[in-house]
């Protein structure tokens, strides 16, 4: 047999021709540990991003990576667990009212999770909002804190998907990012040696999304439920808005709070359908429900007896936090500087500049642009309109909380500038924009 060699993947990849399995094994093992240089890895994913690659590939490639680290598995729970990932929105606390929800209903949650970077949050950056709450939990107290609460939340250890961070940081530079086999791969093989053997996929598509185009986001929906079902992991994906934020808080203090309404049943319309919806997925996927419908049901009943934010108090308390922020939320981080944003004239809101809100709450501090930058809990914007809303000149259309008076003007005026008011009346935007399972 010929041996193989790296010229000749590129080539193969470069003509659209098929790659075998021990091809793509060479590639990322050799990439990995360090035999194949960067610019030989840059040509290959530069002929990914023109030509793609078959289902298959795609497949043997996110596996390729899986094995490149470790592979947790999770026999404390009966090696199956049910995960969620979103692709990244803008006030996307989701995961803040999802997970306790689902909880409730009785599903053990041990989710692994991540730091916000760029105009998108990160789950642990809101949770360490919560005074005393610690994330990283030994494996040992994460499984207790599982036993104990039914869910914990934790930031990644181990060596998982070493692939992934290198060829991520070089496609960052190589203009190679924005690749659906590439994007596909690379999430669900994170979230595959996290241990995940259910997985529930939220989708972003829109203005403050990283995949705006909502056909392409479609397109990575079914790329990953193609994934999940090729590698023996049931994957559904929602395709969800992401033109406008999620809620009305952006900023990790202000999504807490936000998270804790809804988990209190008195949340904003948008996030509490968007967690029915995410959780009746998780509820069939954990074999809790038959249908989403049944699903949507239970956790109608279980929000009815007030049982989710009593998952969120558990869970808090389990992982060193206090609980008492739920009755006294002037317990989380409180900015200094507060101002009104307002509607320069009469209308209806006919679109809002999602990502330039995200980056306005970066630059109030509430995310980073660098993974090393420090970030200031209290920030960010609570946005109080959608787009559809009629609304009059001198009307509040955002609260704006900041370090500082000129920090906080700057963003007044930006925030402004970002939210469009047209004279004609403007359809609400739907929320669920397409649902993906095999
Ligand atoms: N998020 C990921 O985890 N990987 C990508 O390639 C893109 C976004």
């Amino acid at each position: 047999m010929n041996a193989v060699r790296v010229y000749d993947i590129i080539t193969k990849t470069r003509d659209g021709l098929g790659l075998s399995r021990e091809e793509i094994r060479f590639l990322i093992d050799g990439y990995t540990e360090g035999r194949i240089p960067d610019y030989q890895m840059a040509a290959w994913c530069m002929a990914v991003y023109f030509k793609g690659l078959s289902a298959e590939a795609t497949a043997e490639l996110t596996m390729a990576m899986v094995d490149s680290g470790e592979l947790l598995t999770w026999p404390e729970f009966g090696d199956e667990l049910v995960d969620k990932h979103s692709t990244g929105g803008v006030g996307d606390k989701t995961t803040l009212v999802l997970l306790p929800w689902v909880a409730a209903a009785g599903v053990k949650i041990a989710k692994m999770s991540g730091r916000g970077l760029g105009h998108t949050g990160g789950t642990l950056d809101k949770l360490s909002s919560i005074p005393g709450f610690r994330f990283d939990l030994t494996r040992t107290e994460f499984i207790r804190a599982v036993e104990e609460a039914g869910l914990a939340v934790v930031g990644q250890t181990g060596n998982l998907v070493p692939a992934d961070k290198k060829l991520y940081a070089l496609r960052d530079v190589t203009a190679t990012v924005d690749s659906i086999p590439l994007i596909a791969s690379s999430i669900m093989s994170k979230k595959i040696a996290a241990g995940a053997s259910r997985i529930v996929l939220d989708v972003k598509a829109g203005s403050g999304a990283f995949m705006e185009e909502l056909s392409r986001a479609k397109l990575l929906a079914e790329t990953m439920v193609d994934i999940g079902a090729k590698t023996g992991r049931r994957t559904t994906a929602l395709v969800t808005n992401m033109d406008q934020p999620l809620g009305y808080a952006v900023g990790n203090a202000l999504e807490v709070r936000e998270a804790i309404a809804t988990l209190q049943g008195a949340g904003p319309e948008d996030l509490t359908e968007l967690c029915l919806a995410l959780g009746a997925e998780m509820l069939v996927q954990a074999e809790k429900a038959n249908t989403p419908e049944e699903g949507r049901h239970l956790l109608v009943e279980v929000m009815e007896k007030g049982l989710p934010i009593e998952k969120f108090r558990a869970m808090i308390a389990a992982q060193g936090g206090d609980p008492t922020i739920i009755e006294e939320p002037g317990l989380l981080p409180q900015a200094p500087v507060c101002s009104d944003a307002v509607a320069p004239k009469s209308g209806y809101v006919t679109r809002i500049h999602t990502k330039k809100i995200g980056l306005i709450a970066m630059e109030l501090g509430a995310g980073r642009q660098r993974i090393e930058d420090d970030i200031h809990l209290s920030a960010g914007l609570e946005i109080m309109v959608k787009v559809g809303d009629k609304i009059e000149a001198g009307q509040v259309i955002a609260k704006v909380y900041g370090p500082t008076p000129e920090v906080v003007e700057t963003a007044v005026g930006k925030v402004e500038a970002s939210i469009e008011i047209g004279d004609l009346p403007t359809k609400p935007l739907s929320l669920i924009l397409a649902r993906v399972s095999r």
